[in-house]
């Protein structure tokens, strides 16, 4: 090629297709990870508030117990928060912040109930049926993460069928499954659908894999299927045959420890007491309620709202029996140094840590909490703190 004069061309030629499925996933995960900071946030926020709606709608329905109109009104606000606090838990899932929060239950009534919401999804051409199994034993895991687990099955069973098919929902017992060592309930979701090549077999349970066009599909379904069920202890397996259909299998570990029905409730006057708390909460309004919902049960209490003025409240007051604190300080005295501060004065205070992160979340970070023992999550109700607080004195003079 002379300058000026054109004797030929040359053409480059890359493939860039790689480089951007590579740039469009992380693109993705990024958004992910925003929505999940910013859920996790807000939450956390929300979590804080209802717990003042929860506690001062306790509080006012107690005092309201000659007024039957009053009271059936409070009672819907108190229901209407707890629905709310339902909910930002399921944010909290999201954000991956909090994940589970394992009950004992029997998985056919869940799949009676989800059945109804897949109905709604699916169109006429898929017929559903259910074959569940009699006299299943109790799994025990977290129903929100079961539906999610069912909903991402049923979803790709729907998309498999796209000429119609039927998708069966099937449960059994199964008695010491040999890959976790431990009795399950084997829930089955099978279609008839296109199959999955061989090919793809190895693949599905990557995070992005799709073969769903752009925007019908984040190939994230099966990937988080994964992660529930592991996080619950559980197994996949999953068969397929091009052409036919496919079933997934999920084994949902059954609980071991004997369900406690029909508890006693503690009667009000167990919950009392005259020991003196010291109750951090940056958030003024949650630090009133608790201190109000103590008070009325005989407790003292002190109030600081960071851990900086906690330490400087014990350092006068050393008779404090428990401090009642949140897990996240503003400021730059941790939660750790107030913690600290009490093991070497060695004061006699014991703790109850609260969050609105749950435990699950903060048991791997604070190794000072110890599960069931003294740790809260937020929303709680003014019974329920009640219960923690005395739980958490009487575990101390024991
Ligand atoms: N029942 C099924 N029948 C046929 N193929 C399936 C089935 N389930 C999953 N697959 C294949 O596995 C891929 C990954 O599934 P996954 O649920 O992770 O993502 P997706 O369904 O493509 O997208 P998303 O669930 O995020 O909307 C699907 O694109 C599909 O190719
Ligand atoms: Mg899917």
């Amino acid at each position: 090629m002379r300058f000026g004069q054109l004797d030929g061309q040359v053409y480059l030629v890359r493939d860039i297709s790689e480089k951007r499925i590579l740039r469009d996933s992380l693109r993705q995960s990024q958004k992910l990870e925003a929505i999940g900071i910013l859920t996790g946030g807000i939450a956390h926020d929300f979590n804080n508030a209802l717990s003042i709606v929860i506690g001062y709608s306790s509080m006012v329905l107690e005092e309201l117990k000659s007024n039957e109109s009053a009271q059936g009104k409070v009672q819907l606000i108190l229901d209407a928060a707890e629905k709310a606090a339902e909910l930002t838990r399921q944010l909290l899932g999201y954000s991956r912040k909090t994940l589970i929060f394992p009950t004992s239950f029997n998985v056919n009534d869940e799949i009676k109930a989800f059945e109804k919401m897949v109905r709604r999804l699916i169109v006429a051409s898929i017929d559903i049926k259910l074959e569940l199994g009699s006299s299943l034993p109790e799994v025990y895991a977290d129903s929100s993460s079961f539906d999610q687990v069912m909903m991402n099955l049923c979803l790709n069973a729907r998309d498999a069928m796209q000429d119609g098919g039927t998708l069966i929902i099937t449960s059994r017992r199964v008695d010491d499954y040999q890959a976790l060592a431990r009795d399950c309930v084997c829930v089955e979701v099978s279609d008839t659908g296109s199959g999955i090549p061989q090919a793809f077999q190895g693949k599905i349970f990557d995070p992005f894999f799709t073969t769903k066009e752009p925007g019908s599909g984040t190939g994230l379904g099966l990937s988080m299927v994964m992660g529930l069920v592991k996080q619950h202890g559980g197994a996949i397996e999953f068969d397929s045959i091009e052409g036919r259909g496919s079933v997934f299998k999920i084994y949902w570990p059954v609980q071991k420890i004997p369900v406690k029905k029909g508890k006693p409730v503690t009667a009000e006057k167990q919950v009392q007491g005259s020991e003196s708390i010291l109750i951090v909460e940056d958030n003024h309004a949650l630090r009133q309620m608790m201190q109000h919902a103590l008070q009325a049960l005989g407790y003292s209490t002190h109030l600081a709202e960071n851990a900086n003025e906690a330490i400087s409240i014990l350092k006068e007051n050393c008779g404090i029996d428990l401090i009642v604190t949140d897990l996240i300080m503003p400021g730059k005295v941790t939660i750790q140094d107030l913690v600290d501060y009490v093991t070497k004065n060695r004061l006699s205070s014991t703790f109850l840590f609260i969050s609105g992160y749950g435990e699950e979340a903060v048991l791997k970070d604070y190794e000072f909490i110890r599960a069931n023992e003294n740790f809260l999550s937020k929303p709680f109700s003014p019974i329920n703190l009640a219960k923690h607080v005395r739980k958490v004195l009487d575990l101390r003079d024991n």
